[in-house]
């Protein structure tokens, strides 16, 4: 009598399911998928969309020979179109050269760092410039300073001994108000 009632019992659970699959489990699939789909959408816009990508053999330096090659000779900030500039800094221990980048108030600066040593950091104070120097590699990246200010660069990536006195600053002045040419 007990037996035949589970019986019936197990049957009514059953008929609840659909193709066999546990609704909870069901649902675990759905949301795993959905998941999934979501990773894959975040990955694809920052790759195509923003252009986020690791850094890729275009951006390989000789770490041994870097600092005598090229724009990393003569490291520093250079005007390459109106209101347009370039910035080599070398992150090296235990400095960056140069210490300091002066750029006008709504330059935009694409900005590449390279290291001879070791790993180095490269972040901005109060931008979302924040990167990580490793040797042989050049991290690059481009803002636009919109506000008139100080904004400190600091090495945040543990060096050495003299990794407290990595630093140096960018300096936004007012616009003189025209090309000086
Ligand atoms: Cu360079 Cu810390």
């Amino acid at each position: 009598m007990s037996d035949r009632s589970s019986g019936t019992a197990v049957e009514d659970a059953n008929s609840n399911l659909t193709m066999g699959i546990d609704p909870y489990e069901r649902n675990w699939m759905r949301a795993s998928i959905a998941i999934l789909v979501i990773f894959f959408a975040t990955i694809s816009i920052a790759g195509f969309a923003m252009g986020i990508q690791p850094i890729g053999e275009d951006q390989e330096v000789d770490p041994r020979t870097v600092t005598e090659t090229g724009p990393w000779a003569e490291p520093g900030v250079r005007e390459i179109e109106p209101g347009k500039y370039e910035a080599y800094v070398i992150a090296q221990t235990w400095a960056f050269v140069p210490r300091e980048i002066e750029i006008p108030v709504g330059s935009e600066v694409t900005i590449y760092v390279t290291s001879p040593d070791l790993q180095h950091g490269f972040k901005v104070t109060d931008t979302n410039i924040n990167m990580q120097v490793v040797p042989g590699q050049v991290s690059t990246m481009t803002y636009t300073f919109e506000d008139v200010g100080e904004f400190p660069y600091i090495c945040h990536e543990y060096c050495g001994r003299g990794h407290a006195t990595m630093a140096g600053v960018v300096k936004v002045v007012p616009s003189s108000g025209g090309s000086d040419s």
